[in-house]
């Protein structure tokens, strides 16, 4: 129980008696709003996930070594999770979003399946790569996003005549278990029969582009990103038909910090994990330093003040994001204040 001394907050003492009742209360399946109320409403977000930074010089080892120890089709998905230490029983990287690195090498596939989570994939590595969405294949190379909308089919794979290939998976999993509003299925053919989807009269939740390609998204960055003196130049990645973002429940972005450039800081509601796609620098969050180079990984949490620099007095760097935004907004949550 946390009391707190102020007119409208739970200020109880307890005493034998109401302990006693306490018992009897817990023994119906009840309890007292008055011993919890400071903590279930706390007087702004108390986020459980702490900012964390995934240096890829420390967690590529681990990850290449999981090839050598499992079978691509045994994992179902060979995946090394960033798992955020406050938030490990939902398998989230920050807030309701889950992150992961999967490895693939050449000749080995994914077999097709669905779910009700959202996800998209960024790639950091490797020739080769390939995604099926809904019966369309996309090839994919370094920095290109794909998008696997919630409840289409998809399947991946790695050509006979590519690399070893490694992405970064970005999932709203532990919002849809939080929600309980998760499925599964897997293809009853194991990988689809390639066919061309119809965008006519378009009436998904989400984008009809699948892949943005990372030449066209840099240029978009640099051509018509968006200035903000907390993000440095913004551009989204955004469904053409509404303007608005790719998915219902996630977001995603790149952010441009030209050399020597240092945002202020803010801080919103939201969860937001970002990968280094360019570049070094270093982002305040929390009141922690984090100093990141190319793959590097680290996770915003909800709330936290943040600001980023780019540690380069000659080159830009560039972050890509994804986030919880949309769901977010779509619920009339988003906020967002200077620090
Ligand atoms: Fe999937
Ligand atoms: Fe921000």
């Amino acid at each position: 129980m946390r009391r707190e001394n102020v007119i409208g907050r739970a200020n109880v003492e307890d005493t034998p008696e109401l302990e006693a009742y306490y018992a009897s209360l817990e023994g119906e399946a009840l309890g007292a709003l008055w011993n919890v109320a400071n903590e279930i409403e706390p007087w702004q977000p108390q986020p459980k996930s702490v900012p964390v930074l995934w240096k890829w010089k420390r967690i590529e080892p681990l990850v290449r070594r999981a090839p050598e120890l499992v079978a691509a089709d045994k994992a179902a998905r060979r995946v090394v999770m960033l798992v955020n230490p406050g938030r490990k029983e939902w398998s989230a990287a920050a807030g309701l979003l889950y992150t992961g690195v999967q490895i693939m090498n050449p000749g080995e596939l994914t077999s097709a399946h669905r779910h009700q989570a959202s996800a998209l994939r960024f790639i950091m590595e490797g020739r080769g790569a390939y995604t099926v969405v809904d019966g369309e294949r996309m090839d994919l190379g370094a920095r290109d996003l794909v998008l696997t909308p919630n409840g289409t089919w998809h399947d991946h794979g790695i050509d006979a005549g590519g690399t070893q290939c490694i992405w970064q998976d970005g999932l709203d999993i532990p919002l849809m278990n939080s929600l309980d509003a998760n499925f599964y299925e897997v293809h009853p053919g194991i990988v689809q029969q390639p066919s061309s989807l119809s965008r006519e009269n378009w009436g998904k939740p989400y984008s009809p582009v699948f892949k943005y390609a990372w030449d066209e998204a840099f240029e978009n960055l640099k051509t018509k990103g968006v200035l903000s003196e907390f993000d440095g130049k913004v551009y989204e990645y955004r469904n053409p038909l509404t303007g608005g973002p790719i998915m219902p429940t996630m977001g995603a972005q790149l952010q441009l910090l030209e050399p020597g450039e240092q945002t202020k800081a803010h801080r919103h509601t939201g969860s937001a994990i970002y990968q280094v796609a360019q570049g070094r620098g270093r982002s305040m969050i929390g009141g922690q330093r984090f100093d990141w180079e190319e793959k590097d990984i680290f996770a915003l949490p909800s709330w936290a003040v943040h600001s980023h620099a780019n540690a380069s007095s000659s080159e830009d760097a560039v972050l890509f994001s994804f986030n919880d935004f949309p769901a977010m907004r779509a619920l009339a949550l988003y906020r967002e204040q200077p620090a």
